[in-house]
């Protein structure tokens, strides 16, 4: 949500802050900013709408600054205005400020800065940092960042340049990412490091309350009380290509098409040789938690939530432990309980979402042993858990989340056999989830070769106005899933429902027009999944069944069928949710939508 890039060193910073922001856009869309300080002077320039926009207007402008900040802004407090957009400057026009999160108590601070003449131009919570900065400014902006800070409650990730203080670039977090970049006599900040991938792998994580304060050729970290701290030195992982669409017409086909590859990854280095015995390095150290863990509670939201469902089934199917999955953005809220036994599972792609790193805080509070699901190494709740396990599916950058899904899926397999492994679960072990887990980036390639007729039926469906998604048992998240995807970028209203629920409200809305997706399979629910379908029929709507490969029979009973492999229950949802990505994927295109930069949505949702 927002993303944030600066630059200080030798080189011409306008291309790289717009190349970095660029990157970032899948973070938010609605209106841009950048500073850059040239000489004696600060030049500054907004648009609203896509980064391009913000090119056109700076094209030729900025030639020769060497420090600057720019931001990409989706809209909190005020409408996507010029004036709204970001970089916020004070009343000496000399102050420049980009900012992510929320500042909460920006009413207070507004009135009272107002009392004191400052006058502001915007409706955001954000522009009072720029004048609190002002308002403390002795020569030094460090010291003032570091007290105007101090007054501010809610989350923050800024980035500050001052004229009056030139050669340095300020950054500070709370509760909001950011990232130091090192280069060779350069320094980059940015909210998300595929902005600066391009530039240097070198990269220092900043912690809550840390203020960095970068010069070409050093920096210096201190805490909100100015107390030095040392900061480690990682380096990331990932290649450019993986930030790049490398042919590919949408970041989220990319995505959906590296499944076979992010579900390898997921597994790889995690089972030991020739065994069904898992690994699983963050873990270690906590083997004696999880053998004595009674409950389990997975806190989530939006597809991660989806994915947390399918785990709660998994982990009770085969383990016996009883587990709940939670909104985040209700746990945090309603005085859950928790007991000493109790584990929290966070499951989040980002590790930024603000809710679940909330509940996350609620839980540490209570006591319980955290472990984190996520994607995004070294991201927040990655590093406030207790202990985790990464994806490895490499930067998901398409707003609807596709490949994280599968892959939560398969670590959420991992972890049932880890904790089978020390609960001394041998049945388990010995069971079909091991071996098949290892089928299933090969069965995923097979379903991705059958675009073509999932671009048949999007072709017939595209035009609808509703679609029903049904599934039971594990199905149940996967139609879920395939509604939450084809809401998110087609804007076609769809609403996934247990199957049998159908009866209690869904089916007074089927129709001729109704599109219903049945999520069909051939487990434990199959034939009670067929009185669905027969209920469907009866009044008209129209059917599109993911059924399994070896099943003669559906064709005669719905009006298309998507065939995938078989496989156990449990693993199912990686295969069925294929078709239905790329069934969403295709309805979008077709009705003209950008499906990697869908209206109204964040792909790190970092506030409330
Ligand atoms: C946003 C994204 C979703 C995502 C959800 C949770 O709403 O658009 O795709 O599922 O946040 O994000 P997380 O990063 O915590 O998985």
């Amino acid at each position: 949500m927002c993303g944030i890039v600066g630059y200080i060193g030798d080189n011409k910073a306008a291309p790289i802050l717009i190349n970095g922001i660029r990157r970032l856009e899948y973070r938010g869309y609605d209106s841009s900013g950048i500073s850059i300080i040239e000489g004696n002077k600060i030049f500054s320039e907004k648009s609203v709408g896509f980064i391009s926009e913000l090119e056109k207007k700076i094209d030729g402008k900025f030639r020769e600054g060497t420090l600057g900040i720019v931001h990409t802004r989706w809209a909190t407090h005020g409408a996507p205005t010029i004036d709204n957009a970001h970089p916020h400057i004070d009343c000496t026009g000399k102050i420049s400020v980009v900012h992510n999160g929320i500042i909460e108590n920006y009413n207070y601070l507004k009135a009272k800065l107002k009392k004191e003449g400052h006058s502001f131009k915007s409706e955001t919570d954000s522009e009072v940092i720029a004048h609190l900065i002002e308002s403390y400014f002795e020569g030094t902006l460090e010291d003032a960042v570091r007290l105007a800070l101090k007054d501010v409650e809610g989350a923050y990730g800024v980035a500050i340049i001052s004229l009056d203080d030139p050669g340095k670039l300020i950054a500070a977090r709370r509760g909001s990412p950011l990232i130091v970049g090192i280069g060779e006599r350069e320094h980059y900040v940015t909210s998300d490091v595929a902005a600066i991938l391009e530039y240097t792998k070198e990269v220092v994580y900043l912690d809550d309350n840390e203020i960095v304060v970068l010069t070409r050729d050093n920096m210096k970290t201190t805490d909100i009380n100015n107390v030095q701290i040392t900061k480690r030195v990682d380096e990331v992982q990932w290649n450019l290509d993986k930030i790049e669409k490398c042919g590919y017409e949408h970041f989220m086909l990319k995505e959906i098409y590296e499944q076979p590859q992010s579900l390898r990854d997921a597994m790889l280095g995690r089972f030991e040789k020739d065994s069904n015995h898992v690994h699983l390095g963050g873990l270690i150290d906590k083997e004696n938690d999880f053998r004595n863990t009674r409950r389990i509670i997975i806190v989530a939201c939006g597809t991660s939530w989806n994915a947390g469902l399918i785990g709660e089934y998994m982990i009770e199917e085969h383990l016996g432990i009883p587990v709940e999955v939670e909104y985040a953005s209700e746990f945090r809220y309603r005085n859950p309980i928790i007991e000493a036994d109790t584990m929290v599972i966070a499951i989040s792609q980002s590790g930024e979402t603000a809710d679940t790193l909330a509940a996350i805080h609620e839980a540490r509070k209570k006591g319980a042993i955290i472990l984190s699901i996520c994607n995004v190494v070294g991201s927040s709740i990655a590093r406030e858990a207790d202990c985790g396990i990464f994806l490895h599916a490499g930067p998901e950058i398409g707003v609807a989340s596709t490949k994280a899904f599968t892959s939560q899926i398969a670590v959420l397999s991992l972890l049932t056999l880890f904790l089978a492994k020390i609960r001394g679960k041998e049945n388990v072990l010995n069971n079909e989830l091991a071996n098949k887990l290892k089928e299933i980036p090969v069965q995923v390639q097979t379903i991705l070769e059958n675009e073509d007729k999932i671009i048949e039926i999007a072709e017939l469906f595209k035009d609808s106005n509703n679609c029903l998604y049904l599934g039971r048992g594990y199905n149940y998240p996967v139609a879920l899933e395939g509604a939450l995807k084809l809401k998110e970028i087609s804007y076609i209203h769809a609403e996934g429902y247990p199957a049998a629920e159908m009866k209690h409200g869904p089916i007074a809305l089927i129709d001729k027009n109704m599109p219903v997706v049945v999520v069909a399979t051939t487990d434990k629910v199959y034939s009670k999944i067929l009185s669905s379908i027969e209920e469907v029929r009866a009044r008209g709507g129209k059917v599109i069944a993911i059924a399994s490969e070896q099943n003669n029979e559906i064709a005669k009973l719905v009006d298309h069928v998507l065939y995938i492999p078989e496989t156990i229950d449990a693993l199912v949802p990686i295969l069925s949710v294929i078709p239905l990505q790329l069934l969403a994927y295709h309805m979008a295109v077709m009705r003209g939508c950008d499906v990697d930069k869908p209206r109204n949505l964040a792909k790190s949702v970092t506030v409330e």
